[in-house]
């Protein structure tokens, strides 16, 4: 039976340099895949996985994502005045009923750790989803109710991974693990690890589900890669006195943080799209012959 988790987490502080001048002003999470910003596609994943609390937390100049979950009455009464139906329903649709938007502020960027601490107050004494917008995962089923169906089945906390080129480990959490008939029980997860020190290619990505007992550990967890509170250090702790599963998901993950994955994305969703995808793969095709 799958888990009963009701609230997610967003950690949004970040300040998206890699795509720079395009997040100077504007967060990276609003950056579009074709026609919906990066974190409509992690909101939608959460509320698709039975999340009814978002709870974003949030850094400077993120003004735009508050905006963007919020009515806009004025945008409303234009689109009906104009009769523009189906764009009145794709803007009022975002946030269903019964489903409510908390915001938490980061005061410092100490890491992401440290922003998902700052969701405590907020989350409670409850299972929750972490979910990192970057990393866009298109599937038949959605990344976060795969975790949920996990944690029924183990009841403890499940990380979703991949495997990733050896080469690339110093870009991820890796993690090994025990196999058993029941799953892939964690034994080790590190940070970033150089591939030399790396004790497998399994990485994590951006969907976690994480029992409330992390809060306890992230109190104490002092600053690690980077210099900063890594979330995967607290995950390190949680080993020593609970079960922590890594889950392979099935679906294609995007790396969005960067610009060859967030284009590959946009081509992936372009393609995929209701209106535009044939006539787009149309223009690919042709475009590469030429
Ligand atoms: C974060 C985590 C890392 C994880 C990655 C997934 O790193 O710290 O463990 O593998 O997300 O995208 P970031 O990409 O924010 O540096």
């Amino acid at each position: 039976m799958s888990a009963d988790v009701r609230v997610a987490v967003f950690p949004v502080a970040g300040r998206g340099t890699r795509f720079l001048p395009a997040t100077k002003a504007s967060p990276k999470e609003m950056l579009p895949i074709v026609d919906k910003p990066l974190i409509q596609y992690a909101v939608e994943e959460a509320i698709a996985a039975g999340v009814t609390k978002l709870v974003f937390v949030t850094g400077a100049s993120k003004r735009a994502i508050e905006d963007h979950f919020d009515v806009d009455p004025e945008l409303e009464n234009a689109l009906i005045a104009g009769g523009k139906n189906e764009l009145l329903e794709s803007i009022k649709g975002i946030i269903p009923a019964g489903v409510s938007c908390i915001y938490i502020r980061q005061g410092e960027p100490l890491g992401l750790g440290h922003a998902v601490l700052c969701a405590k107050p907020a989350v409670g004494d409850v299972p929750f989803y972490v979910h990192l917008a970057d990393d866009l995962i298109i599937g038949e089923s959605g990344c976060l109710r795969q975790l949920a169906d996990q944690y029924g089945k183990h009841g403890s906390s499940v990380v979703a991974v991949e495997r990733v080129p050896h080469e690339n480990t110093s870009s991820y959490g890796i993690v090994a693990v025990e196999e058993s008939a029941d799953g892939q029980r964690m034994t080790q997860i590190v940070e970033k690890p150089k591939p030399e020190d790396a004790p497998s290619n399994l990485a994590v990505v951006g969907r976690y589900l994480l029992a409330p007992e992390i809060f306890t550990k992230l109190e104490s967890t002092g600053r690690g890669t980077g210099g900063e509170i890594q979330l995967t250090d607290a995950i390190a702790d949680l080993l020593d006195d609970a079960a922590v599963y890594a889950f392979p998901f099935s679906g294609k993950r995007f790396d969005c943080g960067s610009k060859l994955g967030y284009l590959k994305a946009t081509v992936e969703c372009g393609l995929m799209h209701q209106d535009i995808g044939d006539d787009f793969r149309a223009y690919l095709r042709q475009s590469i012959d030429s």
